[in-house]
């Protein structure tokens, strides 16, 4: 358990207790526990025993160094959005074997680092894409190698802004539109050196997947085309079935990410593919339960029948419930919960800044952890209402192993001043 208490009640995160964070780090803090993502990687990774895969985290979860690094170490490898991100992995020591590139409008540096780092694939998101990562190997005088991401036509029942493989989505190739993206491919090969090499076929249909159905619904797209294609003589290096797995954030029960492995590597079988390599995307399902935003109470106000606690991170720290009415648990660190409720909200002048209704008992607490904030976290976060971004700390081994700090208020306003 990354997050626990002591008999006595007392918060830890990877076994350091969090009122010791609180006193050198400050607030608002995001607080990681590092082992226990590496652990999380690595059990995925493992899952798929010895069929060959990528467990291609989705970086844009969480970005820092350490985590990166972590994920790296235990096997995992990387999908990126953007340069940015690209940079980061390489830097963090991940196997550009091990990274494939997304995006559904990159510019044409991120295509050339893509190209020229060797990355496993850049994934096409659109037809009018190829030409453009064509035109790229030509002026690099390098052969691309490309996947599809297919859109596979698919709802799923999660909220409408982390769903997109659906019709209307901007992601992906449409299965209808396969045929163009061929001859795309085709024309860009015509030439006398091949500049585009199609190595794997692709998907995501989205987030917040509590089990494996939907994400095999799409997956079986992936299948059907991979084997098409095939029979045509393409010699695919992969397939791709996205991320999307969900976590429990308190309100129900999800599956593990290993029985999304389980069932990949069944489809994999039965479709007689199970010699490509399976990359996974999962996000996050490798860090959102490692991670806590920590705060402290700064007041409570009482009006009419309503009372609020107030708490020093905002909708700019973590925008997950302002933008996606998501809940995530807000529990006391130095007690257990109680039963008394309290409406929880942050500071920015906004009424979305909104934590939502927890128990957290009748005396206010001096500070908060904001549960299962490990993804879309600090990476969410802006400087919105005059606010730094929050510190980062992480723990491993038991102890603090670097603390990211806060730019700070009086940077903050410098910074401002010279723009
Ligand atoms: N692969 C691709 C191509 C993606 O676009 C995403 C997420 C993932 C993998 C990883 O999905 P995950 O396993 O983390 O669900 N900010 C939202 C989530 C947006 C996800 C966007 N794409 C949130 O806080 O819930």
């Amino acid at each position: 358990m990354s997050f626990n208490r002591t008999p006595d009640g007392r918060a830890l995160m990877g076994g350091v207790p969090l009122a010791e964070i609180i006193a050198v780090s400050g607030t608002p803090a995001y607080v990681y526990d590092v082992d226990g993502i590496a652990r999380a990687t690595a059990d995925l990774v493992h899952a798929f025993k010895n069929a060959p895969r990528v467990v291609a985290y989705a970086v844009k979860a969480n970005t820092a160094g350490t985590i990166v690094r972590a994920v790296s170490g235990a096997g995992g490898g990387a999908d990126v959005v953007s340069g940015g991100e690209l940079q980061v992995a390489l830097g963090s020591g991940m196997p550009p074997e091990r990274i494939v590139m997304s995006g559904v409008a990159k510019q044409n540096w991120e295509i050339d680092l893509g190209i020229s780092s060797s990355i496993r694939a850049i994934q096409i998101e659109s037809v009018e894409e190829i030409g453009r990562v064509a035109a790229r190997a030509r002026a690099l005088s390098q052969c691309a190698k490309i996947s599809i991401r297919l859109n596979p036509s698919v709802q799923i029942d999660s909220h409408a802004h982390i769903a997109t493989g659906h019709d209307e989505a901007k992601f992906g190739v449409l299965r209808s539109d396969l045929p163009a993206a061929l001859a795309a491919i085709a024309v860009a090969n015509s030439g006398a050196e091949p500049t585009l090499s199609l190595v794997g076929i692709s998907t995501h249909v989205g987030s917040m997947l509590t089990t494996p159905g939907p994400y095999l619904e799409s997956a079986r797209v992936v299948t059907s085309v991979a084997r098409e294609l095939r029979a045509k003589g393409t010699r695919l290096d992969f397939v791709d079935f996205g991320g999307g797995f969900a976590i429990d954030y308190g309100d129900g029960r999800v599956d593990p990410p290993s029985a999304f492995a389980e069932a990949a590597l069944d489809l994999l079988e039965r479709e007689g593919l199970s010699d490509l390599t399976l990359i996974v995307e999962p996000g996050r399902a490798l860090v959102a339960p490692f991670g806590v935003l920590l705060a402290k109470v700064l007041q409570t106000k009482q009006s009419g029948e309503r009372r609020w606690l107030m708490i020093d991170a905002g909708m700019n720290d973590l925008i997950r419930p302002a933008l996606y009415a998501a809940r995530h648990r807000i529990e006391p660190i130095e007690r257990e919960p109680g039963e008394s409720v309290w409406q929880v909200v942050g500071p920015v002048c906004e009424s979305a800044d909104d934590f939502g209704l927890h128990a957290i008992g009748d005396e206010p607490p001096s500070a908060v952890a904001i549960r299962d904030a490990g993804a879309y976290g600090f990476t969410m976060a802006s400087e919105y209402n005059g606010r730094a971004l929050p510190a980062e700390v992480f723990v491993s081994g038991g102890r603090i192993q670097k603390i990211a700090p806060t730019l700070g208020s009086e940077a903050w306003v410098a910074a401002r001043l010279r723009a």
